[in-house]
């Protein structure tokens, strides 16, 4: 890896952050994943699933330099705000009705990020990972430079955590592009072309520039 082993904090051991997981340890960092329940509960799962990665209770994945949260987003309000206090958090999460029933608080409008931002308080949340497949994380990963090498959208309105979170996608195989602040972050939530697709660097930034003006005129 050409960066520096950043420490990875997951929280959620289910599809999306075994996957992000495995990826990151597969990078060199060094990965610690938690649930709501106690380490205990996932070791056996973190060995099989994702081996070298280290279960951990919540409290433990504080002082990671990027905590990824992968829970569902219907289950945001359970989660303990605590862990996430003050550090660099990517939200992975997205919004889905049928799945997650009707909330209100994501039927205005605005990305969901913004939600999640605003109940996490003081956590610097950066928005990406929502718009890759978990199945795909792996496969469509491809060094720097490789002409197939896949984009994924970063938002925030924390300009130094999208820079550390910017330089982790780096090292997952993915070209980060920047997408602007959390609010632009609603051009690659479901139902749009981004979040859809797979896009190269340059044509990510033309769809975010598109959705941009889009959004502006609305
Ligand atoms: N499907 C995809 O390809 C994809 C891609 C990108 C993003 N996403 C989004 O990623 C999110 C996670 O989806 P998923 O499919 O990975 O979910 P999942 O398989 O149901 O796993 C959820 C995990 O979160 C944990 N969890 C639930 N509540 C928690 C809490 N309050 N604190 C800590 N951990 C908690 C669960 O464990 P416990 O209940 O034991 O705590 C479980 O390990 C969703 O919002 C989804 O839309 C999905």
């Amino acid at each position: 890896m050409s960066q520096t082993p950043l420490r990875i904090g997951v929280l959620g051991a289910g599809r999306v952050g075994t996957a992000v997981a495995r990826q990151a340890v597969r990078a060199g960092h060094a990965v610690t994943i938690a649930t709501s329940k106690p380490a205990a509960d996932i070791r056996l799962l973190t060995e099989v699933i994702v081996p070298g990665a280290t279960a951990v209770d919540r409290q433990d994945l504080r002082g990671a330099d990027i905590i990824v949260l992968a829970v569902p987003l219907h289950r945001y309000r359970s989660i303990d705000t605590s862990v996430l206090r003050d550090q660099v958090v990517i939200d992975t999460m997205n919004y889905w009705a049928p799945v997650d029933g009707f909330m209100d608080e994501f039927e205005t409008g605005t990305s969901t990020s913004e939600v999640i931002a605003e109940f996490l308080g003081t956590a610097r949340v950066v928005k990406t990972l929502n718009h890759i497949g978990y199945g795909d994380l792996e496969l469509d990963s491809h060094p720097a430079g490789d002409p197939h090498r896949r984009a994924l959208a970063v938002a925030s309105d924390d300009t130094e955590a999208k820079r550390r979170v910017s330089g982790f996608i780096d090292s997952l195989g993915y070209d980060p592009v920047d997408a602007g602040p959390l609010a632009a972050g609603r051009a690659f939530e479901n139902g749009t072309e981004i979040f859809n697709g797979r896009h190269g660097a340059e044509r990510m930034q033309d769809l975010l520039s598109e959705c941009g003006r889009v959004l502006a005129d609305a």
